[in-house]
């Protein structure tokens, strides 16, 4: 069978083998990332490591891309793994296993310090040196709200709003010195697409997104993109939220407020490859929900 495939990496150029990635991962996640197009592409450091059939449809696929982190302070060249799945007809066959292989090769040859995933299915990457690694939230009584300028709330529908998102997310400082990415538009961008409880809103004196989502007296705050993070104080405020509680989703050291950790149990889970002492010895920490991917 895999005689009649063809191999391809390094395809976005293509717009027909993109879109056949978009199908695949349409039928297999449910999940259209065909919304890139109107937000702005795909992630332009994407390598992906594909198979197509004679029609041109894709069957199999994996992807590297590029994710600077920031981990204690510290710039870290990383990369991330992605958008893996393989048509049910060719499942059994190795498929998966040689396109990992080869991301993972080509990783290597690019001197990335550290790597990372998000799986439901662990069992597939531990033999390639990845382990999962918990992810703790931060929760407590709210701070009292500071006086800033109310946000304003934007829509993921609406272009305009999308490009303020974009240029925001273009300069934003990581949102914890601890752990956080610098990068990541598109899975920003994307995250708030697929999730319709997000929302997203613009602090005008800090030039600030905000995404965040309430419910059961509690104020859930997913991630901060801004060149000048705001104190937790500030985004209440500016949020004009009643909740009682807050509950962070990314490490508090930016935020003025501190809140006892919890267990985060998402629908997958983090793993990580690489020089992950640094990591580990940081303290509690989260990927953000928007950086997910
Ligand atoms: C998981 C998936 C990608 C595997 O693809 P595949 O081509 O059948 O996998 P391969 O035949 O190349 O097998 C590769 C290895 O993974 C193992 N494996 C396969 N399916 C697995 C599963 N569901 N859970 C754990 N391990 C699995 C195989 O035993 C094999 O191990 P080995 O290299 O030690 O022999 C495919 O079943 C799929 O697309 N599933 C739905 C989407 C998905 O779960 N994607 C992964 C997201 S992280």
């Amino acid at each position: 069978m895999v005689g009649q495939l063809e191999f391809r990496s390094d395809y976005f150029g293509d717009r027909a083998a993109f879109t056949a990635l978009v199908d695949l991962l349409f039928d297999t996640f449910e999940i259209d990332i065909g919304q890139l197009d109107r937000l702005g592409g795909p992630d332009p450091t994407s390598m992906p490591f594909g198979y197509f059939d004679e029609t041109g449809r894709c069957v199999a696929n994996f992807s590297a891309f590029s994710t600077p982190l920031v981990i204690n302070g510290r710039r870290v060249h990383a990369v991330g793994y992605q958008s893996g799945a393989v048509r049910p007809e060719y499942r059994g066959q190795g498929l998966y296993r040689d396109l990992m292989q080869r991301a993972f090769a080509w990783a290597e040859g690019q001197r990335f310090e550290f790597g990372m995933l998000l799986t439901d299915k662990p069992g597939l990457y531990t033999s390639y040196g990845f382990r999962v690694i918990k992810q703790h939230m931060f929760h407590g009584p709210m701070p009292a709200a500071a006086g800033v300028l109310p946000c304003r709330h934007l829509s993921i529908e609406n272009d305009a709003d999308v490009a303020l998102i974009r240029s925001v997310l273009i300069q934003r400082m990581p949102v914890s010195e601890r752990f956080a990415v610098t990068g990541h538009i598109e899975e920003f961008l994307l995250n708030a697409c697929f999730d319709p409880s997000i929302r997203l809103s613009h602090m005008p004196d800090h030039d600030a997104i905000v995404a965040w989502r309430e419910g059961a007296g509690t104020f859930h705050l997913l991630d901060i993109a801004s060149r000048d993070i705001p104190l937790l104080a500030q985004v209440i405020a500016a949020v004009q939220t009643r909740a009682e509680r807050a509950a962070v989703y990314f490490p508090t050291d930016r935020l003025g407020w501190t809140g006892e950790t919890g267990r985060y149990e998402g629908s997958c889970d983090l793993m990580v490859t690489g020089d992950t002492d640094a990591l580990l010895n940081s303290g509690p920490f989260m990927l953000s929900p928007l950086a997910e991917f």
